[in-house]
């Protein structure tokens, strides 16, 4: 992890242009737009989800992340959430049409009241005779925490994380207004390659509109919500739309629930019970970082008398690096007789780059993998078995065991 706050800061904003007021840039982006494209920049703003209507791609993407999101924060009604970087606050729309209370903060008044034009020209509060219960606040959370009388049971950062220049600073002063078991909730792209088409036209965004434009790397999330002493979290991936009933619709969903790619959604809590109560499993920090994930060919999980958990395997893997690790995956084999070996070995880029090798004598192993986070790795046997060949019941072919990640 980078060791401290500013290492991490130094990280980050590396390839950050330089002489630039950023927080300025915040407070001015709407004017500058507006003088730039004229009103039609303002109504966008005003409209927002809905810009461009039903066939533009991002309204769908936009309206079913954060939908999601909503939903798997098990909100009860009335309950408190904060609007981080609400900016013309369609999120708040939505979130006090559900019920809740909102506090909107954001830096730019000029988009809080954009916001604030579109909750006054929505007759319709959800409860007869009640109004909307939000509130804005122009208020810059990397300077100091709101300090609300009534703690949140959820903070959202609607992309909104990647424009802080100090996104330590935002995330431990939003903690400070959540309940005990309160999440804070991320939506937002993940870092492009560097050198990458997007990367080139996010450093040409920043310098025209004074606008950090810099999404994270998940190792570099990973270490900033340590620093801000959100230590359990748990990433998440939407997959919305119509599937077919039949099998085949199956195969590519699965995929693209288990693929690693340009999304970062999480939620964080700084209590394991926070991320639990959504029914969720909570991974620490530290697991994230030397995490892996069986996305294809691991079975069946099975539990140890002592706690500990081992997924059954068939004879080849895939396994993706979800952090920059080392990962020691722990490998169990049965059956072989005394004189009979079983290697495993290991399959990166279409190259053998390690094995182990498991004997009725020892018929455990340690294989350690390292690689660059969201790197896909094979593991190969050479030995299956199934329990029926030998009189059982089971009809499964099986090749060895990996305990689950921690
Ligand atoms: C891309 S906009 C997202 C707005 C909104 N969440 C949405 O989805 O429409 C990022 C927002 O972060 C706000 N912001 C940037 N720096 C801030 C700071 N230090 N404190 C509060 N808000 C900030 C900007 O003014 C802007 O409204």
């Amino acid at each position: 992890m980078a060791s401290t706050e500013a290492d991490l800061l130094g990280e980050i904003n590396a390839d950050l242009p330089e002489g630039v007021d950023w927080k300025q840039g915040a407070v001015t982006y709407l004017r500058e737009l507006v003088e730039e494209g004229g009103e039609t920049q303002e109504w966008f703003h005003l409209v927002k989800p809905f810009l461009g209507g039903p066939d533009y791609g991002p309204f769908w993407v936009d309206v079913f992340q954060f939908l999601d999101v909503v939903h798997a924060a098990k909100l009860a009604p009335g309950d408190l959430v904060i609007d981080v970087g609400c900016g013309p606050g369609w999120t708040i729309q939505w979130l006090a049409k559900l019920g809740h209370e909102v506090v909107g903060l954001d830096i730019s008044a000029e988009l809080l009241e954009v916001a604030e034009r579109r909750m006054q020209t929505d007759p319709y509060p959800p409860y007869v005779g009640k109004p909307f219960r939000y509130d804005l606040r122009v208020h810059d959370i990397e300077a100091e925490p709101l300090a609300l009388k009534r703690k949140a049971r959820l903070a959202l950062f609607e992309s909104t994380l990647h424009h802080f220049y100090n996104p330590v600073a935002a995330l431990r002063n939003t903690v400070a207004d959540l309940a005990d078991d309160g999440i804070v909730a991320v939506i937002e792209a993940a870092a492009p390659p560097k050198g990458s088409e997007w990367d080139v036209q996010n450093v040409e965004i920043m310098a025209r509109y004074h606008t950090i434009e810099r999404p994270y790397t998940r190792s570099q999330l990973v270490d900033m919500l340590e620093l801000a002493g959100l230590r359990y979290v748990s990433f998440l991936r939407p997959v919305n739309g119509l599937f077919p009933q039949h099998v085949d619709g199956v195969s590519p969903l699965v995929w693209e629930l288990t693929r690693a790619d340009n999304i970062n959604i999480f939620v964080a809590s700084p209590t394991a019970a926070g991320i639990e109560r959504l029914g969720l499993p909570a991974r620490t920090v530290d697991d994230v970082r030397s995490g892996w994930t069986a996305l294809e060919g691991a079975l069946f999980v099975e539990d140890r008398p002592d706690a500990s958990r081992f997924r059954w395997c068939g004879p080849r893997v895939l396994v993706r690096l979800d952090g920059p690790g080392p990962h020691a995956l722990e490998l169990a084999t049965i059956g072989l007789a005394p004189e009979q070996a079983q290697t495993v070995r290991v399959v990166a880029g279409g190259t053998v780059g390690g094995s182990v090798t498991l004997t009725g004598a020892q018929p455990t192993a340690t294989l350690e993998l390292s690689g660059r986070p969201g790197q896909l790795v094979e593991l190969h046997s050479d030995r299956v078995f199934s329990p029926c060949w030998d009189g059982g019941e089971d009809p499964r072919v099986l090749s060895f065991t990996l305990d689950e990640p921690r």
